[in-house]
């Protein structure tokens, strides 16, 4: 790979994905800024980054560690020197307890996330067996309705994870998305923010009254990220999205357009008709996560209008009818993608850019770790 690095973006061959570094430290500190402010303790999700380096600058700017969904990113971020990992995901199997306490031998503050019998009793033999002990949280159903024990039903399970040798429960985490991922507007989203906290809240003072520490209370998305108040029944959030945001965000009303801080490079490569352009981005380069909430695959983000209604492999179809302008053979576009985490998993590199020149080339170490 030829080294664009101090170079002008067009420089950059594509489809490439691109992180705007102004915009993404601006959110970094806008979030860090506001959780401080409301006393909360941030642990952002990797997913929507997989990249060392910005893990690393979250925690300069003030993160207490980081939260995984895959031992595999675990593994990245602890090579990478990351001190504090949380893994909030159903780990279960054996292949996955050997690797975690392996794992837990190399990172100074390990814990993960259990919400079944079979995952807690299979992580309190491993560690067991090691000589080790591991920090839990507790699981709860905070409205997803993916994961997570029910709220009349976690102080038992609690118990009974507690009986357990090796495991330390050192709180209760849940994932509260239908508190921000149905609302829509800055005062909705505030509402959504208090409900999710206090529903959490709730249960950790249950699990209190039960005799379980409930050291971290963890919560938190990304469209309620920033919308906490002091007191509201959390210690810490794992917001993910927050970073580098993306059109559902836009949608959503949790960022702007000028927030969205991840683009996807492309190359227009043929204008069949007047009001079909084809980019070099198909669904080997854009997320393909549609209709969440706008209706495309991507947004064209220096030409208002021009959305990209369709993916093929290796195309990307636009449409231009309703576009402020119209598009050239070989130019290069910046696409907004409608969801960042899907579409980092898709690139091997990231191209951080200021003022429209490569500042750096980072390797999205973590992605593909499916594991
Ligand atoms: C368990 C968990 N925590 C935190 C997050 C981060 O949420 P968001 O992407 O809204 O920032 C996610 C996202 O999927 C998640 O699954």
């Amino acid at each position: 790979m030829r080294s664009v690095t101090g170079r002008p973006v067009t420089e950059v061959d594509t489809p490439a994905l691109l992180v705007d570094l102004t915009v993404m430290e601006d959110n970094i500190q806008r979030l860090q800024r506001a959780s401080d402010q409301a006393g909360l303790q941030v642990r952002p999700h990797i997913k929507s980054h997989k990249t060392p380096e910005i893990a690393q600058m979250q925690v300069r700017a003030g993160a207490v560690g980081v939260t995984c969904a895959k031992i595999g990113e675990a593994e990245v971020m602890a090579s990478a020197g990351l001190e504090d990992i949380f893994i909030a995901n159903c780990l279960i199997g054996a292949p996955k307890m050997r690797r975690l306490v392996a794992l837990a031998k190399r990172t100074p503050k390990l814990s993960i996330s259990v919400e079944s019998m079979e995952c807690a009793r299979a992580a309190s033999e491993a560690f067991e067996a090691a000589g080790m002990t591991l920090e839990v949280l507790v699981e709860l159903n905070a409205g997803a309705d993916r994961t997570g024990k029910e709220p009349g039903d976690i102080v038992d399970f609690a118990n009974q994870v507690a009986q357990l040798p090796a495991l330390e429960i050192v709180g209760v985490m849940g994932y509260g998305s239908n508190f921000a991922y149905t609302r829509r507007g800055h005062e909705e989203l505030l509402k959504g923010a208090a409900e999710e906290a206090a529903f959490i809240g709730a249960v950790a003072a249950d699990l209190a009254k039960a005799g379980h520490r409930m050291d971290r209370i963890s919560g938190g998305s990304t469209p309620t990220a920033g919308r906490y108040k002091k007191g509201c029944g959390l210690t810490e959030i794992r917001s993910g999205t927050y970073l580098l945001n993306d059109m559902n965000q836009v949608d959503i009303g949790s960022c702007t357009i000028e927030q969205v801080a991840l683009s996807i490079l492309a190359t227009v490569v043929a204008h069949p008709t007047p009001d079909r352009a084809i980019i070099d981005a198909g669904t080997k380069s854009l997320d393909q996560q549609v209709g969440q909430t706008s209706d495309g695959y991507g947004w064209l983000r220096d030409v208002p209008g021009a959305v990209v209604y369709k993916i093929n492999d290796e195309h990307g179809f636009v449409g231009v009818s309703e576009a402020q302008r119209d598009l050239e053979i070989g130019e290069k576009v910046r696409v907004i993608p409608p969801r960042t985490p899907t579409a980092v998993n898709l690139y091997d590199y990231l191209y951080a850019v200021r003022d429209g020149m490569v500042e750096d080339v980072w390797r999205i170490v973590a992605r593909g770790k499916n594991t």
